[in-house]
C-alpha cells in the first residue's frame, strides 16, 4: 500500500477501512513509516474527522498494537477513567469502595502531568507503596482483595504513546476522534468488561465547554459498544477543584477522610455516583446501588479493601489509619478574602498550577515530585466570607513556589456581593 494514497484519501474527506488504519498506525508503531508521513496523516484527520465505525476501528487497532491485559477469568472486572482535573482523587475513594461492592477493580493507573495530578503519585505518598507487580501478582492480588493498581506498562497499546507524542508537537493534540480513541485504546487493552468514565468539563479540564464534554463522552461510550463492553460516562463540573484538597499526602488524607464516611459532599456524592454507575452496568437497580455504595463509606468496607490494597503493594498500612504519619510540608500561607461576600469562583486551573509552582507536580515526564505540598481550598463557590477570613490555605516547603502560587490563587479567586448561582457537580451522563 502507498502511504501517499491513504494521507491523499483522508484529505480529502475519505472513511479508513480497518486494513487501512492497520497499515498507517501499526507501520507507524513499528518504524515503518516515518513521522513526516504520519504528522501529515494526523492533520489531514483533524482537519476532516472520522466517522464513528472509524473512530472505533482505529481504537481497535491501537489497543492491538501490544499486550493486552487477559481479565477474562476474574469476576465483574471494571476500570475507571477520568480525563483529569484538579483535586481529583476520586480513584483513591471509588476504586476501594467498588471491591468492597464485589466488583473487580485491575486497573493501570497514570502520573500527574503539568496541573493535572495522577493517582500513581498520589498513592507513593504512602511510604512503601509500589506501582509495580509482576502481571501474575497484579492478577492473584485483584482476585484476592478485588483491587490492585499498577503504573501504565510501556507495551500497552504503544501506538497511542507514539501518536501522542507526535499529535503533541503537530498541533493535532485537540481532535476529538484522535482523543476519544486514545484514551479508550489503553481502557480496551486494560482489558475490563465494564468502564466507567469520569469526563471533567470546565477551567481546569482539557474539555472547556459540555458541548465539547458530551461531545467525547459520547465518542467514548460509543467505542466501547462497537467492541463490546459496557461504558457509563458522567461529565462533571471542574471549574472549581474537587473536594478542598489539591496536592499529593493532602489529597490522600481528603481520600481517607472520605472513606471513613466524614469526606466532603461533592467528593462523596460523585464516588457515590460512579461506583452505582458500575452497579448499573452489572444490571443492579440504579436506586438500590446508590445506597449499597453510600453504605461501603459508613461501614468501613471500603476503608478495609483500601488498607488491605495498600498492605499488598508494600505500602505502610499504619498510615492509613495514622493521619499525622504523612509527610506535609510545614511552611504555611493563607490567601484571604479581599472583601465581605460570597466566594464566586475559584478557578481549578489556577491552583493546579499553583501546586506545580509548589513542587508538588512536574512539567515534563520523569521530573521528581514533592508529595507534602499543596493547596486546602476552605470555601467553595456560594459559601459566606468575611473580609479577611482565609478562603485557600497554601502548604510550602521553605517558601519554593510560593510567589508564584500566591499570584494564581489570589488572581483565581472573586468574591462578590450576591451569592452565585448554585453549579451541579454532576453535569450530565452518557451511557
Ligand atoms: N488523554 C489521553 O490519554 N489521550 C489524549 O489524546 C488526550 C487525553
Amino acid at each position: 500500500v502507498n502511504i501517499p494514497d491513504l494521507i491523499r484519501k483522508k484529505r480529502d474527506g475519505g472513511e479508513h477501512t480497518r486494513a487501512e488504519l492497520e497499515t498507517l498506525v501499526l507501520g507507524y508503531t513499528r518504524g515503518e513509516v516515518p513521522d513526516y508521513q504520519i504528522s501529515a496523516w494526523l492533520m489531514a484527520v483533524f482537519l476532516r474527522g472520522m466517522t464513528p465505525q472509524e473512530t472505533a476501528d482505529l481504537t481497535l487497532v491501537m489497543a492491538g498494537s501490544g499486550d493486552e491485559m487477559n481479565l477474562g477469568d476474574l469476576p465483574r472486572t471494571v476500570d475507571k477513567h477520568s480525563t483529569g482535573g484538579v483535586g481529583d482523587k476520586t480513584s483513591l475513594i471509588l476504586t476501594p469502595m467498588l471491591s468492597a461492592l464485589g466488583l473487580t477493580v485491575a486497573k493501570m493507573s497514570g502520573r500527574g502531568l503539568a496541573h493535572t495530578g495522577g493517582t500513581i503519585d498520589k498513592l507513593e505518598s504512602i511510604p512503601g507503596w509500589t506501582p509495580e507487580l509482576e502481571e501474575d501478582r497484579f492478577l492473584a492480588q485483584a482476585r484476592e482483595i478485588g483491587l490492585s493498581l499498577v503504573g501504565q506498562s510501556k507495551d500497552l497499546a504503544p501506538a497511542d504513546g507514539k501518536l501522542y507524542a507526535l499529535r503533541d508537537v503537530t498541533g493535532t493534540v485537540d481532535c476529538l476522534p484522535l482523543i476519544a480513541s486514545s484514551i479508550m485504546s489503553k481502557k480496551l487493552a486494560s482489558g475490563a468488561h465494564t468502564v466507567v468514565l469520569d469526563v471533567k468539563v470546565g477551567a481546569g479540564a482539557f474539555m472547556r465547554t459540555l458541548d465539547d464534554g458530551r461531545g467525547l463522552a459520547r465518542a467514548m461510550v460509543d467505542i466501547g459498544t462497537r467492541a463490546g463492553r459496557q461504558v457509563r460516562a458522567v461529565l462533571t463540573d471542574m471549574d472549581t477543584p474537587l473536594g478542598h484538597m489539591a496536592g499529593n499526602s493532602l489529597e490522600v488524607l481528603e481520600a481517607l477522610d472520605t472513606l471513613r464516611g466524614e469526606g466532603p459532599e461533592d467528593l462523596t456524592d460523585l464516588c457515590v455516583s460512579l461506583a452505582a454507575e458500575a452497579l448499573s452496568a452489572y444490571g443492579e437497580d440504579e436506586q438500590a446501588a446508590r445506597a449499597r455504595a453510600a453504605q461501603t463509606l459508613q461501614d468501613g468496607s471500603a476503608l478495609a479493601k483500601f488498607r488491605a490494597f495498600v498492605a499488598a503493594q508494600g505500602g505502610d498500612p499504619t498510615f492509613v489509619d495514622d493521619p499525622a504519619k504523612f509527610d506535609v510540608a510545614p511552611g504555611r500561607a493563607e490567601i484571604t478574602a479581599p472583601a465581605a461576600g460570597f466566594v464566586q469562583s475559584i478557578d481549578a486551573l489556577g491552583v493546579g498550577r499553583a501546586v506545580l509552582a509548589l513542587g508538588g507536580g512536574r512539567e515534563r515526564k520523569g521530573e521528581a515530585i514533592d508529595h507534602g505540598v499543596g493547596v486546602e481550598v476552605l470555601k467553595k463557590p456560594g459559601d459566606a466570607v468575611q473580609a479577611g477570613e482565609t478562603v485557600i490555605r497554601v502548604y510550602h516547603r521553605d517558601g519554593r513556589g510560593l510567589e508564584v502560587a500566591r499570584g494564581l490563587l489570589e488572581a483565581g479567586l472573586s468574591v462578590g456581593a450576591q451569592a452565585p448561582q448554585a453549579q451541579p457537580l454532576i453535569l450530565d451522563r452518557v451511557n
